[in-house]
Parts: C-alpha cells; sequence; structure tokens
C-alpha cells in the first residue's frame, strides 16, 4: 500500500447510525460507525484488554464498547470506561485502540492510511457533483488492487475484452494515448482506430479533440471514464489485502431531467456495466502474478502507457512514503 494516502475505504451508505460495519480494508479487521451527529469513526478491532473483536459488540453513547468486559472506547480509539473499575475509575492511556481519520466525500467514505500532522484536502473526481445522479454495484475480485487499477487505465483492451460490449467496432488500433500526470492525478485521452495498415500516432501526434473519451485515474484508488459532461462510470478500487479487491462501481448520468426516469435509467443500465465488468475480471483474475510492479516480467508497448506511467507514479509515491512508513 502507498503510505500518506486518503483511500476510498466504503461507500457511505454502508456505515449506519449507531450501528457496526465490520471489513477488512489494506489487510487491516477495522470497524467503522456513525455517531449521532453523523460523524464516522474507524478503529481497529482488536480489544486492548484481552483481544476480543469489537466487530461482535455494540455502540453505546457513540462509543463501541467490547462484547467481552464491555470497556468503552470512543472514536479516537481511547478507552473511556471500564466496567469493572467502575464510572469513575482511572482508565490508563494504554487502554486503546489504533484509529484512522475519516472523512465522507462524494458518498464515499475516504481512510487515511498514514502519518498523522498535516493531512492534505482530498481530491475528487472532475467535474462530478450532486447534479448527478448514479447507480452502484460492488464486486470483488482475487487481485491485488493495482491489477484492477490497470485494467481500467488499459486501453488496448478494448476490442478483445469487450468486443461485444464496449469494444465494439474492431478498433485495435492505439494511436497514443496522450497521459498526463500531475499531482496524484493521471489523465488519458483515448484515441483506438481501425487498423488500416498505417502506424500508430505517436502520443505527440494525437489531438486531444479527436480523442474518443477520457479516464481520470486519482491516487491511490479512485477513478472515473468521462464519457462526455453528462454521463461518467466512477470506480473505487478499495484493497481489502494484498490479494483481493472490492471494486465500487457507479454509473453517473445526468442527461435526463425528469428524476424519476432519470433514476429508472439509471438503475437499468447496471446490468450492462456488470456485464462489463465481468467481461474484464474474467480476464484480470488470470494475471500473473496478482500484483503488479514497477520492475517486474512483463513487456509493454506504446498503448500500455497509462500504466506505465501508473507504476512509476505509484513506485514513487511508495518510495517518498517509506522513510515514515510502518
Ligand atoms: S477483551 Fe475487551 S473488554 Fe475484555
Ligand atoms: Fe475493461
Amino acid at each position: 500500500m502507498i503510505y500518506n494516502q486518503w483511500y476510498i475505504v466504503l461507500d457511505s451508505k454502508e456505515v449506519k447510525k449507531e450501528k457496526i460495519t465490520a471489513v477488512k480494508r489494506l489487510g487491516k479487521d477495522l470497524l467503522f460507525w456513525r455517531d449521532n451527529s453523523n460523524q464516522i469513526h474507524c478503529v481497529e478491532r482488536r480489544c486492548a484488554h484481552r483481544g476480543a473483536d469489537l466487530a461482535l459488540g455494540k455502540i453505546v453513547n457513540d462509543h463501541v464498547q467490547c462484547p467481552f468486559h464491555g470497556i468503552e472506547y470512543d472514536g479516537s480509539g481511547r478507552g473511556v470506561l471500564i466496567p469493572s473499575i467502575g464510572k469513575n475509575g482511572m482508565v490508563r492511556s494504554n487502554f486503546k485502540v489504533k484509529s484512522y481519520p475519516v472523512i465522507e466525500k462524494g458518498g464515499f467514505v475516504f481512510m487515511w492510511f498514514g502519518e498523522e500532522k498535516d493531512l492534505p484536502e482530498i481530491k475528487w473526481l472532475e467535474g462530478i457533483d450532486e447534479t448527478f445522479n448514479y447507480s452502484s454495484l460492488t464486486d470483488i475480485w482475487p487481485v491485488h488492487y493495482s491489477r484492477s487499477i490497470e485494467n481500467q487505465l488499459d486501453v488496448s483492451h478494448l476490442p478483445f475484452v469487450h468486443y461485444n460490449t464496449i469494444g465494439r467496432g474492431g478498433r485495435t488500433l492505439v494511436n497514443g494515448p496522450i497521459v498526463e500526470y500531475k499531482d496524484g492525478i493521471i489523465n488519458v485521452w483515448v484515441n483506438n482506430v481501425v487498423d488500416n495498415g498505417q502506424k500508430p500516432l505517436k502520443p505527440e501526434e494525437v489531438k486531444k479533440e479527436d480523442c474518443i473519451g477520457r479516464l481520470q485515474f486519482i491516487f491511490p484508488n479512485y477513478w472515473q471514464n468521462i464519457i462526455n459532461k453528462d454521463l461518467r462510470v466512477v470506480a473505487a478500487f478499495v484493497p481489502i489485502d494484498d490479494s483481493n479487491t472490492i471494486i465500487y462501481l457507479r454509473f453517473y448520468q445526468r442527461f435526463l431531467k425528469v428524476p424519476l426516469i432519470r433514476n429508472l435509467v439509471t438503475k437499468i443500465s447496471m446490468p450492462f456495466n456488470k456485464k462489463i465488468l465481468n467481461q474484464d475480471k474474467r480476464v484480470v483474475i488470470t494475471q500473473r502474478p496478482i500484483k503488479s510492479e514497477l520492475r517486474m516480467n512483463e513487456n509493454l508497448y506504446q498503448g500500455d502507457l497509462p500504466i506505465i506511467i501508473y507504476r512509476r507514479v505509484r513506485e514513487e509515491l511508495k518510495k517518498s512514503s517509506k522513510e515514515v512508513s510502518e
């Protein structure tokens, strides 16, 4: 995992008021809950007393209560009550569980994984706001999250993996693509064409206005396909652990103005999106090794430029945060 990053870890809807949501994310057993003021908290699940799983406990007065001996922890993971020493007893500071900063944005829960000082602002997907309406689905893939990200930056797989859906038309020749990286964001302009025997254009020969669409990826784990200004596919590639990823896929649209029809169309389109995702899954889960690296036994070509840039930046970010990583 890249350290010092805001990761999308859940859909906001998964965290309910005064209820425990227990999940594994980034290889850690975590527990989330929403307090009475709607603030989400995240702590690790192992009780500091004798190691019971807090996920079996409950939320009491905005605190999580261990199911074993009732110790209560607040949102910062600090033990605030040990019933056996009484409510006026002094709780020693070692009765604490690790907590993680959490922020909601765009209907996702972001978790800070890193050093807890001067946290940066969360970057958000260009152009997506509450004027859009969306439907969502999730799926679990038995791969490292880097593989699922690279798949969505891969512009040459379309006519093969998606030959009967979004890759129709046999545009096998990849011009460019144009890839730009700045401040944790990769943008890719796609220009795939039918092969008439011509040479593919170099990235610098491709014009942005000739491109059929743009992909935008934000480190460490979210992405959108900008089909046009009113139509987007968004995905978050959430690491469960080193070999499993949960994908949160959303289909956003706002070209229909009537809310009821808009909702309906957004919902109806989901089986199609699910089909496309399954076409990807079928192949990506067969890639070996399941985790990608900057230097590995693969042979890349010009059309893989977005993947090359992704690997390079990921490597740089991993290195630059190494000194402070655990
Ligand atoms: S193990 Fe949690 S209170 Fe004892
Ligand atoms: Fe795909």
